[in-house]
């Protein structure tokens, strides 16, 4: 790699639209919550949870996900683990972050909505503050639970509008497909709610098309499905329609055997929006610019194509236009300076 495409990495603004809070709980903090809160897990050194970090889909991870979130109880858990990310990715030149929870995860083990939200939220300001990283929060629904449970976590959000700009689909793809939540995504919209989905990860390109036909995705969450189908990629050039993808959690969770099979420049080459994200990057070996790094160097990707993901990561997100053409100027800014050496 060269000095150029490293410094460009580094040190060029952008956002991150596909992260999960919860999926940024590192080793170290999980250990030293379950001993805070005496919840008791299966590991018991840093190296034991490293150890039990291999997957063969997304199911074997989403089982190890759930299990490690169990020691975040307290709204001063949700913060330092909220916190602990906006800190590590400030590092990594992140100025904007569109960030997924799941409240079901912890509502359905007794944790209040709001001890879960407060804690993210005052993180979130904080970061605003100290950080000048701006935010929005998706909260997603856990399509492995009844539609019903979605309708309550529905509730909830909407007595918190100020701090939840989007509704999201997480958990297990194969066998919930989203015309399962197709009432509870009209309802969400009716609120006012920005919807967006994870479709096409372990799915098909008919899952994709549903996302946008029957939840009307406004983006993409992976999507790499979508390539497998010409006409859907027309669409999606054509509409501009998002997508975040995440090129170490594929390979992580066996979406993808190696790196170079990754379907970030076969997606840009066909004109779409693409993202480079990091998902769950405590659990997949790697946060934003490892993400960025693993594509320039498997891909191939030259300079200008670093830059253009980066920009593409304004450009995906929810922020108004003027927001959105200060973060371009800002990175056109970063690239002359890197130039100069
Ligand atoms: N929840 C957290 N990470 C996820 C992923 N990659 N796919 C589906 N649900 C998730
Ligand atoms: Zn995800």
């Amino acid at each position: 790699m060269t000095d150029f495409a490293n410094a460009l990495i580094d040190r060029l603004p952008k956002a991150e639209l596909h992260l999960h809070i919860e999926g940024t709980l590192e080793p170290d903090l999980m250990l030293a919550l379950a001993k805070r809160n005496k919840v008791t897990l299966p590991y018991e050194s840093v190296e034991d949870v490293a150890k039990a970090y291999e997957f063969d889909c997304l199911q074997d991870f989403l089982d190890l996900y759930y299990l490690g979130m169990s020691v975040l109880q307290t709204e001063q858990d949700f913060h330092d683990l909220t916190w602990a990310y906006l800190l590590k990715v400030h590092a990594d030149g992140l100025t904007h972050v569109e960030m997924f929870f799941d409240p079901q995860a912890h509502t359905d083990r007794g944790i209040a909505f709001e001890t879960v939200l407060g804690g993210i939220v005052s993180a979130l300001e904080r970061a605003e503050k100290e950080l000048k990283i701006t935010s929005k929060l998706i909260m997603c629904f856990l399509r492995h639970l009844p539609e019903e449970q979605a309708f309550d976590a529905l509730d909830c959000a909407c007595k918190h509008k100020e701090h939840i700009f989007a509704v999201g689909l997480d958990s297990s793809e194969k066998g919930f497909p989203p015309p399962l939540f197709e009432r509870v995504f009209a309802a969400a919209r009716k609120e006012g709610f920005t919807p967006v989905a994870h479709v096409g990860e372990e799915g098909t390109a008919e899952n994709v098309r549903e996302g946008l036909d029957l939840l009307k995705i406004e983006r993409v969450d992976h999507g790499n499905r979508a390539l497998d189908d010409p006409a859907l990629i027309k669409r999606l050039a054509k509409q501009q329609t998002p997508l975040t993808m995440c090129p170490l959690s594929n390979l992580r969770l066996k979406g993808i055997p190696t790196i170079g099979d990754s379907p970030v420049k076969k997606a840009m080459d066909a004109g779409l929006l693409v993202t480079v994200n990091s998902d769950d990057p405590s659990y997949f070996g790697g946060y934003l610019n490892d993400n960025y790094r693993a594509v320039h160097q498997a891909l191939d990707l030259n300079e200008q194509d670093i830059i253009t993901l980066a920009k593409n990561s304004f450009k995906a997100s929810f922020i108004s236009d003027s927001a959105k053409q200060a973060h371009l100027d800002a990175i056109d800014a970063v690239v002359e300076d890197v130039k100069k050496g």
